[in-house]
């Protein structure tokens, strides 16, 4: 699969997908939101090992700067509504795969930048990352998911003052309202963001797949996140991937999962 923008590589079963425009501080145009959707529609025919992916920015000074302002002159209304909602469906399919996707934040990520951090399943920041909101700098407001997620993620008040200020938080200030789990010096970023990656990977795949969907039934107010719990728990228990968890701790041995990855719950549902 050949991409201009971004660049995406698979190792030990980890695809890293890297915004490749660092001379713009990797701002998400078009084209690149449409070749990260292309890349995340087909890992798993393109790169069939992929078990977790992780999303991080070239260069040193950047994750992603925002959408590409030079791109916004001229849109008029219905080309505004199609560049968002690109933008949108990108971030749910990030949201919702079935494998951990991870944000490795390596610098800026502010606008759709810190939008796309946001979708993804958590976030691992460098201690030289900036994370903020800047569109009303620009008499704008995000595009792709900010005045909703980042209320999830740090509470409205906080994300409020973020959204209306447009100021940047550091690394560290992001740590400190949740929005980023961890901090780390700009060189461990990626070692460490593949070794939390791999302790993943050693899990069930469908009891992976299962919780991040029971997790994102919370904030979808038409989801029962409760009910969508049960039902999951109840239907993966008879698995031969559960069963080969519970036997394994049965036995005092680690699972492996690896030779039942096709396991599926019999139920209509997955
Ligand atoms: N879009 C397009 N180009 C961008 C960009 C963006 N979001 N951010 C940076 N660039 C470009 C600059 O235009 C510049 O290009 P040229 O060399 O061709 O002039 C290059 O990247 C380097 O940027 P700077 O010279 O500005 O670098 P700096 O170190 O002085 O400043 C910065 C860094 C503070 C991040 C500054 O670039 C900046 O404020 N960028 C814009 C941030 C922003 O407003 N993002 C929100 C975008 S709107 C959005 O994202 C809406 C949405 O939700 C969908």
């Amino acid at each position: 699969m050949k991409f201009l923008h971004i660049k995406a590589q698979e190792e030990d079963g980890i695809l890293t997908i890297t915004l490749n425009r660092p001379k713009a501080l990797n701002a998400l145009n078009m084209l690149m939101v449409n070749e990260l959707r292309e890349a995340l529609e087909n890992y798993h025919r393109v790169w069939p090992n992929t078990r977790a992916i992780i999303i991080t920015g070239a260069g040193d000074k950047a994750f992603a700067a925002g959408a590409d302002i030079k791109e916004f002159e001229h849109l008029d209304v219905q080309r505004a509504m199609e560049l968002s909602r690109n933008g949108h469906t990108l971030m749910q399919l990030i949201e919702n795969a079935h494998i951990p996707i991870i944000a490795a934040v390596n610098g800026y990520a502010l606008g759709g930048g810190c939008e796309l951090a946001m979708a993804c399943h958590f976030r691992i920041a460098s201690e030289n990352a900036k994370f903020g909101q800047p569109e009303a700098n620009l008499g704008l407001i995000p595009g792709f998911g900010g005045t909703q997620r980042l209320p999830m993620l740090i509470g409205k008040g906080r994300a409020l003052e973020l959204l209306l200020t447009g100021e940047m938080i550091s690394a560290q200030e992001a740590h400190q309202m949740g929005l980023v789990n961890h901090v780390t010096p700009t060189k461990s970023l990626l070692p460490f963001t593949r070794s939390i990656a791999k302790k993943i990977m050693e899990k069930g795949p469908l009891a992976v797949k299962y919780i991040i969907r029971c997790v994102n039934a919370y904030y979808n107010p038409n989801e029962n996140g409760m009910e969508l719990e049960i039902s999951h728990f109840a239907h993966l228990l008879p698995t031969a991937q559960a069963r080969e968890g519970i036997r394994a701790f049965l036995e005092k041995r680690k699972p492996n999962f690896h030779a039942l990855t096709d396991d599926q719950p019999t139920e209509n549902n997955t």
